[in-house]
């Protein structure tokens, strides 16, 4: 283990680097007044809106909404870990990182250069098998293989190539026999999943065997891990290698170094099932379809596509585990469409998939399935509507219920407002009006869609069913949450005894950490903060909120800050005594409370009575 990187350290080295030196070094910057602009490097666009603020040292793009400082730019375009962005900062100013003391400096530099040394040893090994069973594929051994390719799923030789396809033989020990002589240890060739070890009698042998092998590359293009498939019907019909220190399921997405790398800009994404899909697309000359692995796209997969291109079309068999996947698909996709974003679902007929499809139909057909790909507030819509009849009031109601969380996962924002006026529509609710709930749900307040100052809004409870229909619900919490990372320094407005307790929801646990590091550093920038947190759920739900970019003043922001802070310290005081009351109550229902006790009791009685 290497010692923790001080903050202190990070802190300098940020405050020295210029952002818009690290990004012009990247990419080609114009000077527009004050700031620089450029073509966003995130996603594709034909007219500039990245814009680089060198007295913030904050870059933020129009388009996408990409954000942060330099040390984020560069775990994002050079696709760098936290570290190793710290190290290639620390590199350009001629600094050496510092680690926390536990660990001597010496020790973590060399233990750097050992995992750096076995990463590459790693690399070297999968590269090594693509190469054999690439190989293999034009040898004797391989001409069944060549052959399914060819003739039975009718690719050429050039898409041969350019996935990198091969062969793996038949027999036990091809593969182990060939990175045993280029001198990969068996222990490596068992760790990146390429031979297994049978745990009773001990025996090695190559993990594929008598199968096509589609290489999985990585954003770098270097391969990270296999899918194998048979050549006849027998079972498992692919095997695919199992997760390892390069190869991690939900982050991978295959063909995408591939479709990358075809000249022409990327406009969107088609997202399929299957290996075969994406090479079979390809051959017909639809080179950007990817496919996930075995797994439903999860929340990476999603968000590595976003930073590539604004729209992504999601394909999915017409049965019903195709319907089925397409609803988690629209679950994950919902939380990551901001303005901009488009996600859009096919649903290709029964029996066919891309492969078949777009070999029966040709490429031209098939885009044009693409084009008319149903946009995803149709999909909600739709998914929402299945089975109910809309006349019925209780229907209405169920839609409207059903509706709800899905439509809060959505980012704020054009798409979001369309959907739920669209659902008031449908469904003659107003899924902001949290009046019928709002006694279930004491934590949500209603409070302003803006940020304008409504100190109003938290204090007196009783106002809450006036001033309902008139705004919207957004936790508390979330609030300072989104106050705090405009302005971190007013952290001063927020009072010592103010307790967030973090189990009450999803902001709160963040804003507790946030709060609890302020205390600590109250002159912290976000840029520091953010490059702190760079990595970690924390800093990417800090990042999120940045990206919200809130219009408003200091002044009302400390406002706000200290109206919220009240409420909170108020809602946790009132809470208490609830508690007590219903505590008393309880009691007094089964026993006779002592005298001090029945006073206690009346008291809060009337204390509710004065208030309602
Ligand atoms: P399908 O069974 O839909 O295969 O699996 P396919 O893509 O149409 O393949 P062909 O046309 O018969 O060759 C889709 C994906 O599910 C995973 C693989 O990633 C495959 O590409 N899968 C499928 C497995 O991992 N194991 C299996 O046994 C089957
Ligand atoms: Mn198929």
């Amino acid at each position: 283990m290497t010692g923790r990187i001080p903050q202190a350290f990070i802190d300098d080295l940020i405050a020295r680097s210029d952002v818009a030196e690290v990004v012009g070094a990247r990419i080609t910057l114009k000077k527009t007044g004050k700031n620089y602009s450029a073509l966003c490097p995130f996603h594709n666009e034909k007219s500039p809106s990245f814009s680089v603020n060198p007295d913030k040292q904050f870059y933020y793009c129009f388009g996408c909404g990409a954000s942060g400082n330099a040390l984020t730019f560069l775990m994002e375009h050079d696709n760098l870990d936290f570290v190793e962005a710290v190290e290639s900062l620390a590199r350009m100013q001629g600094v050496q990182v510092q680690r926390e003391e536990r660990q001597g400096y010496q020790r973590s530099e060399q233990q750097q250069r050992q995992q750096k040394e076995q990463t590459d040893q790693r690399s070297r090994c999968m590269e090594t098998a693509t190469h054999y069973y690439q190989q293999v594929l034009h040898q004797e051994a391989g001409r069944q293989g060549l052959d399914y390719f060819l003739t039975l799923r009718g690719l050429g030789e050039e898409l041969l190539t350019r996935y990198a396809l091969g062969v793996a033989p038949e027999g036990w020990d091809g593969l182990k026999n060939h990175l045993n002589q280029a001198g990969f240890s068996e222990a490596l060739q068992i760790e990146l999943g390429l031979v297994v070890k049978k745990e009773d009698t001990g025996r090695v042998y190559d993990r594929f065997r008598n199968r096509v092998v589609f290489p999985i590359r990585n954003i770098k293009g270097q391969t990270v891990g296999f899918g194998g498939r048979v050549l006849d019907d027998s079972k498992p019909k692919y095997l695919n290698s199992p997760e390892t220190p390069l190869f991690q399921k939900s982050q991978e997405l295959y063909g995408l170094y591939e479709a990358r790398k075809q000249p022409g800009r990327l406009d969107r994404l088609l997202v399929v099932e299957g290996y075969m899909d994406v090479v079979a697309l390809a051959q017909q000359g639809i080179h950007w379809a990817v496919a996930t692995l075995g797994t439903a796209a999860s929340e990476e997969h999603l968000k590595r596509i976003y930073r590539l291109v604004n729209e992504v079309v999601f394909c999915f068999d017409g049965d019903a585990a195709g319907v089925q996947a397409a609803a988690r698909a629209m679950q994950t996709v919902l939380p990551l469409v901001n303005d901009g974003r488009h996600a859009r679902f096919l649903f290709l007929p029964a029996g066919e998939d891309p492969d078949s499809l777009v070999q029966k139909e040709g490429a031209g057909l098939f885009e044009q399935r693409v084009n008319q790909a149903m946009p995803l507030a149709e999909y909600l819509i739709s998914y929402l509507q299945q089975g109910l009849d809309l006349n019925l009031l209780d229907d209405q109601a169920r839609m409207a219920h059903a509706a709800k969380p899905l439509v809060q996962s959505l980012p704020e924002g054009l798409l979001k407002r369309r959907i739920l006026v669209h659902l008031q529509s449908l469904t003659g609710l107003d899924l902001n009006d949290e009046s019928a709930n709002r006694a279930r749900h004491p934590q949500t307040l209603p409070s302003t869609a803006t940020f304008a100052p409504d100190v109003s809004a938290y204090q007196p409870l009783k106002q809450k069913k006036e001033t309902a229909q008139f705004t919207r619900t957004l936790p508390v919490e979330e609030k300072l949450l989104r106050l705090l990372v405009r302005y971190p320094d007013l952290i001063s407005q927020v009072p010592e005894n103010l307790v967030i307790d973090p189990e009450r929801n999803e902001s709160a646990q963040i804003l507790d950490d946030l709060l609890e590091y302020l205390k600590k550093s109250p002159h912290i920038t976000l840029q520091v903060l953010m490059a702190y947190w760079s990595g970690t759920a924390q800093g990417e739900a800090l990042l999120q909120r940045a990206r919200l970019a809130l219009e408003l003043s200091r002044e009302t922001a400390a406002q706000e800050i200290q109206a919220i802070s009240q409420y909170l310290i108020n809602r946790i005081a009132e809470e208490q005594v609830e508690a007590r009351y219903s505590d008393l109550l309880g009691h007094s229902e089964t026993t006779q409370l002592p005298m001090a006790e029945m006073q206690e009791l009346w008291k809060l009685v009337q204390q509710k009575h004065l208030k309602s």
